[in-house]
Formats: structure tokens, C-alpha cells, sequence
């Protein structure tokens, strides 16, 4: 009865995988870390988690360490400590994560702003700015409570005044990534042939 059964036709070999396949190669020639900035909502956070768990290499987020440490959230801190307290433990923490292994980092939008600390980000990580829209931005921001910046006045026309005032800033990024109307998932991708592009072949 065995016997007269039809063997079941072996499975196609699989392709591998174009995303892996880029991950792979530039994971192989990544350095040192790579660093997203830009504006709130740029995707710095949802883009470079997804993107690191492609490369296989470690994700961290600014803000989500200095929170940690603190014990009390960005709000709370800009509240009870004030902004200039808060760059500098955004500066101290990006410095000791600039000098770790390759891994992705988000940083929060105004870290790169702070001359210190993008004169760090520029020498010892790869940098790239997510640019987007100011509406977008606020489309994918949401809730603006957890933004101290956006507190005070239209969040539009601060996102919309923060852009222009910051641009000139951002612009001194090592590479430039247009997110308008990308999902996570494409910026993701946009992301790494950015980088592909951008590293030497071995
Ligand atoms: C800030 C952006 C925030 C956070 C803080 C200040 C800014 O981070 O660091 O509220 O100055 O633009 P996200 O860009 O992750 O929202």
C-alpha cells in the first residue's frame, strides 16, 4: 500500500531572501554604529529597531536609556530639570554609545542639533537623517504629550518651525533619507540600500 503511494514532488529550493541577503553583506561591513536622526516622528525609533533586527545587530534608543536612568519620562524631566539638563544627559548617553559595537541607534530629534554631540555622532558613527514632511511627521507622532517640544502653541507650526530652524543641522548627516509616504517596512528597506550604497566593498 506504501509503496503505491505517489511521493510527494520535493519542495522548490528557496530563494534566498533579497532583504537577508542585503542585511548579510552590509552587516559584514558595518564598523561602527549607525546613528538615525532627524525630527520627532521621523521614524528614527520604529525604522532603525526594524532595521537592526534585519542586520542582526542591537538596537538602542536614546531617549528610552535616559528615561531608564532617570526614573521619570522625557516630560517630566524637561518639567522638573529643564532642557539644558536634558541635553546633557543626551550627550553624555550618546557618547558612550557612539564608541559601542555597530548597532542601529535612535536618537531624539534634538540631539543632533546640540553642536557637542553631533560633532561626537559625525566622528565615531555613521550618521543618517530621516527627513519627512511636517504633516507627516505629526501624522505619525500621534500623541503629543510625550513630546515636550510640542507642548506650547500648534504642534504643526512648531514641527513646521522646528524644520526649518533644524534642517541646516540635520543636513550635516553622513547620508539623507527621504521618508514622505513610506511605510516602516519600506523606509526599512530604503535604509539599507542607503547603507549599502554608502560602504566601501570589501
Ligand atoms: C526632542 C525630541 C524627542 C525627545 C525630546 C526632545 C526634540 O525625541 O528627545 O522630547 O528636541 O526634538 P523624539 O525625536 O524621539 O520624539
Amino acid at each position: 500500500m506504501l509503496a503505491l503511494m505517489k511521493a510527494s514532488p520535493k519542495p522548490a529550493p528557496r530563494k534566498p531572501n533579497s532583504a537577508a541577503k542585503l542585511a548579510g553583506s552590509i552587516a559584514a561591513r558595518l564598523d561602527r554604529p549607525v546613528v538615525l536622526v532627524g525630527l520627532m516622528g521621523s521614524g528614527k525609533s520604529a525604522v532603525g529597531r526594524r532595521a537592526a533586527k534585519q542586520l542582526g545587530i542591537g538596537f538602542k534608543d536614546s531617549d528610552q536609556l535616559i528615561v531608564k536612568a532617570a526614573g521619570i519620562s522625557i516630560a517630566e524631566i524637561f518639567e522638573l530639570a529643564g532642557e539644558v539638563k536634558f541635553r546633557e544627559m543626551e550627550r553624555k548617553t550618546l557618547s558612550k554609545l557612539a564608541l559601542a559595537s555597530p548597532q542601529i541607534i535612535a536618537t531624539g530629534g534634538g540631539a543632533f542639533c546640540q553642536d557637542d554631540t553631533a560633532d561626537l555622532l559625525l566622528q565615531h558613527t555613521l550618521t543618517i537623517w530621516l527627513k519627512a514632511s511636517p504633516a507627516t511627521l505629526l501624522s505619525r507622532i500621534g500623541n503629543t504629550k510625550t513630546r515636550p517640544m510640542l507642548h506650547n502653541g500648534d504642534p504643526l507650526a512648531t514641527l513646521t518651525h522646528l524644520d526649518k530652524q533644524r534642517a541646516r543641522l540635520y543636513k550635516k548627516a553622513h547620508i539623507h533619507l527621504d521618508t514622505d509616504g513610506l511605510s516602516t517596512f519600506t523606509a526599512m528597506m530604503a535604509l539599507l540600500h542607503a547603507l549599502d550604497t554608502h560602504l566601501p566593498r570589501q
